[in-house]
């Protein structure tokens, strides 16, 4: 089946990148939240980053117009119901995620495949609550999405081939390459780069090493773009904890305990950068560091 139109559930950080490269590549994108603020701020950080694509040179000044044009925001799920590809990218919350799947379920074509961004929770567990589990699968996007190469598809125990196909051939389209994982926690990228942050929360707990040198050491003696603490707050703190959690849990194997530093920063609320404070303070010119 051809995928025409894609509806995008959450329009917070992953979300917005994905309505971003779904209308790039000719996708009519429904965007759909529950508050209109979040909406106003996805078309507007979407417009920014299209932008700086121009003036890049990337993308022309067409380019960025008609993608724009395609992409459509809706307080109403019922919308998204209507579109060929549903992309959920909701809060990183079972129960949330289980509650939009129920709603959006009666406004449902026959055949609209039905995906989730989740970095870690089961597809299939999800997929089972749903009215189409051979339709649904794990479509995980990384961060920032407009510059990021890699897609995870993932199939539950129940997804059939056309479905997975279809999925492949959205992402061959947007320029992206697919890894394919297996339906066990966290998948592939985050079983492996997560857990790293975590150990390198424990060696800053443990003072080996500080915010700055563990960062650097990172970034220099291992050629990472960004050193794992600040990228931990580019991918947010409770994000972090969250797939922790589930790898914890999910595999009952006690090397992947949340180190208690990690747990600490969340309980502050320091997220990262979104809340402005994390392993670093953002809020002056320059990041710097809380330890
Ligand atoms: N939209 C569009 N373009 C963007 C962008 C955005 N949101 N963010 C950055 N860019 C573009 C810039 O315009 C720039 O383009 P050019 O190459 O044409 O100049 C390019 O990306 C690089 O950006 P910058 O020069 O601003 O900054 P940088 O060189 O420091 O790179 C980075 C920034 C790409 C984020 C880089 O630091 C990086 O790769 N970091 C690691 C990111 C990472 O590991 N992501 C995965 C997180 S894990 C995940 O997402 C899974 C999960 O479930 C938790």
């Amino acid at each position: 089946m051809e995928i025409k139109s894609v509806g995008v559930i959450g329009a917070g950080q992953m979300g917005n990148g994905i309505a971003h490269v779904m209308a790039l590549a000719g996708y009519d994108v429904r965007l759909n939240d529950v508050r209109q603020e979040a909406l106003d701020q996805a078309v507007a950080l979407i417009t920014r980053n299209l932008d700086r694509q121009v003036s890049r040179e990337k993308i022309s000044a067409h380019e960025r117009d008609t993608a724009l044009a395609r992409i459509k925001t809706t307080l109403d799920i019922s919308a998204v119901g209507e579109t060929d590809l549903v992309v959920e990218a909701a809060t990183e919350r079972e129960d949330v995620k289980h509650k939009i799947f129920e709603s959006l379920g009666p406004h449902l074509r026959p055949n609209t495949i039905l995906t989730s961004n989740t970095s870690s929770i089961s597809i299939t567990r999800l997929a089972s609550r749903t009215d189409r589990p051979e339709k649904f699968m794990g479509f995980h996007f990384m961060n920032p999405v407009p510059v990021m190469q890699l897609v995870e598809l993932i199939r539950g125990i129940a997804t059939d081939q056309p479905t997975y196909q279809a999925c492949l051939t959205v992402v061959n389209r947007l320029g992206k390459t697919a890894a394919s994982a297996e339906d066990f926690p966290a998948f592939i990228v985050n079983r492996i780069l997560i857990p790293m942050i975590n150990e390198a929360v424990y060696t800053l707990y443990e003072g080996v090493g500080n915010v700055k040198s563990i960062d650097m050491a990172m970034k220099l003696g291992a050629n990472h773009p960004m050193g794992p603490l600040e990228l931990a707050d580019f991918i947010g703190l409770d994000t972090c904890l969250a797939i922790m959690n589930v790898l914890h849990d999910g595999l009952a194997d006690t090397k992947y305990r949340p180190c208690p530093l990690l747990t600490k920063y969340v309980e502050a609320g320091w997220l990262g950068r979104k809340t402005q404070r994390g392993f670093y303070d953002y809020r002056g010119d320059e990041p710097v560091p809380t330890r």
